[in-house]
């Protein structure tokens, strides 16, 4: 429509060849030089000679905090919120903050999400499910917390908590203590208020319920059972002793407990999901909750045998997805990004091919369409899915599916069909969570040969391409101390599993870009949601005017 239609680049042509946009999922530049930043520890002869061409055609942004739209400077960035701000344009308050907002002013429990859950969560039990930690990329302990004390003050007596642990966004070999916490809270609250509080089930969240984008739906089955029917191949009494048990001497990461349920004397699960019950997803953050969202929900649901579908009221603490409106109900409404690039970019009549592995295929899809699943314009856009690996842990294939992602990308740029081309490899990321430093250090190596390829591509067909990263991970694989020295416990290197605060590259180059193209130097604090009015210079268009500057200037407006 009109209303989306850009006027042409005053002074930078459209290129007749495809615009490819690349995002290195996880990879940031730290300012430690040792042997724990893996992206210099890697061959990164590409990387390298991009970085050589600053300030014109090289710089870093901001990747975390309030740039990208989270609660504080405190928060590392993540992919969720990094998409969104590369696709959008615009720095939007993110679900943490909205969910924080809520809980502060007591809109939570005043607005129809609540009420739609109220009566059953007063009459049966509240079921709360959702990541334990504070991590703050999918969910944080306080705000659990105040769910739970705020639910009591509305008149609920009986709530079940299902967890999962993490170790992921957070230091691995913390889910024990974590739980333990939990435990003695929930003990408080019990005592304060007269109220049966309890923990019920759970597991490591890469083996149980937070699959993401249909990659193993397995995953989620693990989940339902434990949670919904009260079913788990480990069963205990005491929560704390289920999960010290099944970390085996930290033998097992917190992200792959196996699934337990707690059960009373007479060995039945405490918190089974029964009818006439209400349950409540405490994740704010959308790809790991819509698929076990669709199995509470869904009448109608094949993924997997559910054996026991209970009559509940279900609502998320926020809507996952905007365009199957999932679920349908929610406590907090989700930050709405509205007027995202992509709805210009087709709106201009430009053909679009977006591509990932399973594991991140929604981050330039659906995180990149301000949460929104499915095509805009499937006339002009492609989405290509490249199946992930399965049932491992990433460390053991570092490479992941980076070279598939490279063949896939590099066949759309030579097909002529497409104008902007975008991939995200997802490997820095995703083998940077395990915590393995060899197996990054291989993974940024296979990134930086795939990237290699594709530059030569865009070289070859005289295209242009912007390269940049949704969040730092791989550059910092040790916890260090506030002086910046490794953290040792008994002797040996703290692992850093999580994302970081650091800054990400960007780099614009290609034979169709204009010489006279390069980066202004008056935007020091430039961060992710700069890049959108970029990426659309590079295609020729003038970006909206409510979008964050474009980074680059031309000799003839001389910025
Ligand atoms: C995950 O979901 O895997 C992590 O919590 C965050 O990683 P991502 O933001 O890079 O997806
Ligand atoms: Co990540």
């Amino acid at each position: 429509s009109a209303v989306f239609h850009l006027p042409q680049h005053p002074s930078i042509a459209r290129c007749d060849k495809p615009l490819l946009l690349i995002v290195l999922d996880g990879l940031g530049e730290s300012k430690y030089h040792d042997q724990y930043n893996a992206v210099e520890q890697a061959d990164t002869p590409t990387l390298d000679a991009l970085k050589a061409t600053a300030p014109r055609r090289w710089r870093t942004l901001k990747a975390h905090g309030t740039a990208v739209g989270l609660p504080t400077d405190a928060d590392m960035g993540n992919s969720e919120v990094g998409h969104n701000a590369l696709g959008a344009g615009q720095i939007v308050d993110q679900g943490a903050k909205c969910v924080d907002r809520a809980l502060a002013s007591g809109n939570v429990f005043k607005l129809d999400g609540w009420k739609h859950i109220e009566s059953h969560a007063q009459s049966g039990t509240l079921h709360l499910l959702g990541l334990l930690s504070d991590g703050g990329v999918h969910s944080r302990y306080d705000q659990l917390i105040l769910l739970v004390e705020g639910a009591i003050k509305h008149g609920v007596k009986r709530i079940r908590l299902h967890l999962l642990s993490d170790g992921r966004d957070v230091n691995d070999n913390t889910a024990v203590a974590w739980v333990e916490r939990l435990q003695g809270d929930v003990q408080g609250l019990n005592k304060q208020h007269s109220v049966d509080v309890r923990i019920a089930s759970g597991g490591g969240r890469m083996a149980v319920t937070m699959d993401r984008y249909e990659s193993d739906w397995g995953v989620v089955q693990r989940g339902y059972y434990a949670a919904v029917l009260g079913e788990a191949p480990h069963t205990f009494t005491d929560p704390v002793v289920a999960v010290r048990e099944l970390k085996k001497d930290n033998s097992v990461s917190d992200q792959y407990v196996e699934p337990w349920v707690v059960v009373g004397e007479d060995g039945k699960p405490v918190g089974a999901v029964e009818d006439g019950d209400a349950v409540v997803t405490f994740n704010f953050r959308a790809d790991r909750v819509v698929e076990i969202s669709q199995a509470l929900e869904y009448a109608d649901f094949k993924k997997f045998d559910r054996k026991r579908w209970p009559d509940i009221r279900f609502a998320g603490i926020m809507q996952y997805d905007g365009e199957l409106q999932l679920p349908k109900h929610f406590l907090v409404p989700p930050p709405l990004i509205e007027r995202a690039s992509e709805q210009y970019v087709v709106g201009n009549g430009l053909r679009v091919f977006a591509c990932s592995e399973s594991q991140k295929i929604g981050h330039v899809t659906f995180f990149w369409n301000g949460n929104r699943s499915g095509y805009l314009d499937p006339k002009l856009e492609k989405f290509q899915e490249i199946p992930s690996d399965q049932g491992i842990s990433f460390d053991q294939a570092p490479a992941m599916k980076a070279h598939e992602i490279a063949a896939a990308t590099k066949e759309a740029l030579l097909s002529g069909q497409y104008d902007f081309v975008r991939c995200n490899f997802p490997n820095p990321d995703m083998v940077g969570h395990t915590g393995n430093l060899e197996a990054t250090i291989k993974a940024v190596t296979v990134t930086d040969s795939c990237v290699k390829e594709l530059l030569e591509t865009v070289e070859q067909i005289g295209g242009r391409f912007l390269l940049t990263a949704d969040h730092g991970n791989a550059e910092e694989m040790v916890k260090r101390d506030k002086s910046g020295v490794p953290v040792e416990i008994d002797g040996k290197p703290v692992q850093l599993t999580s994302h970081t605060l650091n800054p990400v590259p960007c780099a614009i180059g290609g034979p169709g870009l204009p010489q006279h193209v390069h980066f202004r130097d008056d935007l020091p604090n430039a961060g992710l949601a700069n890049v959108t009015a970029t990426f659309l210079n590079l295609l020729g268009l003038q970006a909206p005017d409510f979008y964050k500057p474009s980074l680059i200037a031309t000799v003839e407006d001389g910025k």
